[in-house]
């Protein structure tokens, strides 16, 4: 309790709580795992129920409220009702920036599901390798595992030696729809740290080339080291900062564009950003993703595809970007994707993966093709 109200103390919008939380167990090596579990419980309680908390009583009375708050809504969800949901979970803004539906709240106060990626067709193996896994009976989804052990999964032999990732199951879907082939070349944008690149090169089979870029150079020596453990080879790293000027004049066949945003799609693992991000976020991010995405689309193929994916669900970062690049972009044609969390609607341009339909994060993603 005591290293929670710590932690929720100094948490702003400057340093986000689970940074903190990350620091402070790194930081504290006496702390046993069951006082480290307790405390991230406490503190991603708090915030996921802070519309709940009344400021003036004490900290350690809050932080019990919460923790009660979500006993009683893991067994009892119906106690709470749609209105009250959809008005306390998130910041009163969010309703117009995005659809407030009472699934998607329902969805996300609930304690978030922890996703693998295994290798392609490894995923059955994966799963009895490490035992307490559940895998969905979707051959769309045949490699993500979902892990409800409580191992440290970093400390197993199959982690060590790459034959799983730690990846959200909506940043999975992100790879999939892109469907790259082995041997074509790719280009991921805004690679960060890797966790799609990753997933490129494995349904590649590591042949052919992804140029992964970045502006962040930290990220890129993150992503040296998942792709030496994960052994991939068929890329190239390169510092990127979002402007006309292009690391390459290679067209490819097919360029992700995993866009920086506000983040509202990660509202359920990270629940202190629901009241640090402000709608300016929003703007300034559609901003910078449509000039991303205006950057980089020259650099595809004719015939070649472009993917624009964030994870947020706020219209004017996604739908609105969408639109306005399409209006821009003439020689990109739409591109229908199927969408593998609900593989019988109809295959769209435009997808949204909700926490609801995916047990993930909410992700947004859009397709073209430029024309040949
Ligand atoms: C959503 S994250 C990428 C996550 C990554 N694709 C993955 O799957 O692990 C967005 C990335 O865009 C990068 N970024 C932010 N602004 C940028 C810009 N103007 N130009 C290029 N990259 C940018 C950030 O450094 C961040 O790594």
């Amino acid at each position: 309790m005591t290293l929670a109200a710590e932690i929720i103390g100094a948490a702003n919008r400057e340093f986000a709580a689970d940074d903190l939380l990350r620091a402070k167990m790194k930081a504290a090596k006496k702390l046993s795992p069951e006082d480290a579990r307790s405390a991230s419980r406490a503190v991603f309680a708090y915030y996921r129920w802070h519309g709940w908390l009344k400021m003036q009583q004490p900290m350690s009375d809050r932080i019990t409220h919460a923790l009660e708050l979500t006993e009683n809504f893991a067994k009892r969800p119906l106690t709470f009702s749609n209105e009250e949901l959809t008005t306390l979970a998130v910041p009163a803004w969010t309703n117009g920036t995005m659809e407030v539906l009472p699934a998607w709240i329902r969805a996300i106060q609930g304690e978030p599901r922890l996703w693998l990626r295994a290798k392609q067709g490894q995923g059955m193996a994966l799963a009895e390798a490490l035992g307490d896994t559940w895998i969905a009976d979707n051959p769309l989804l045949a490699e993500a595992v979902e892990y409800l052990g409580a191992e440290d999964l970093f400390r197993t032999r199959e982690f060590q030696s790459g034959q799983f990732e730690i990846q959200d199951v909506a940043s999975q879907a992100v790879g999939l729809v892109a469907a790259p082939k082995p041997g074509e070349t790719w280009w991921d944008a805004c690679a960060g740290s890797g966790g799609k690149t990753l997933h490129l090169s494995d349904l590649m089979q590591n042949k052919g080339l992804i140029w992964a870029s970045d502006r962040a150079e930290w990220r890129l020596k993150k992503l040296k080291l998942r792709t030496a453990r994960a052994k991939c080879f068929n890329y190239r790293s390169v510092v990127w900062d979002g402007g006309a000027k292009l690391p390459t004049r290679t067209k490819f066949d097919g360029v992700l564009v995993d866009a920086p945003c506000s983040g509202m799609g990660t509202w359920q693992r990270n629940p202190h950003a629901r009241w640090t991000v402000v709608p300016n976020d929003v703007r300034e991010l559609a901003v910078i993703q449509h000039q991303l995405l205006a950057h980089a689309a020259p650099s595809v193929k004719p015939g070649g595809k472009l993917i624009y994916s964030a994870c947020t669900l706020a219209h004017a970062e996604t739908m609105d970007v969408a639109a306005s690049f399409e209006q821009q972009f003439l020689d990109f044609t739409p591109l229908p994707l199927d969408n593998p969390f609900l593989p019988d609607t109809k295959p769209s341009a435009r997808q949204m993966f909700w926490p609801q339909d995916c047990g993930g994060s909410g992700m947004f993603v859009a397709a073209w093709q430029r024309k040949a």
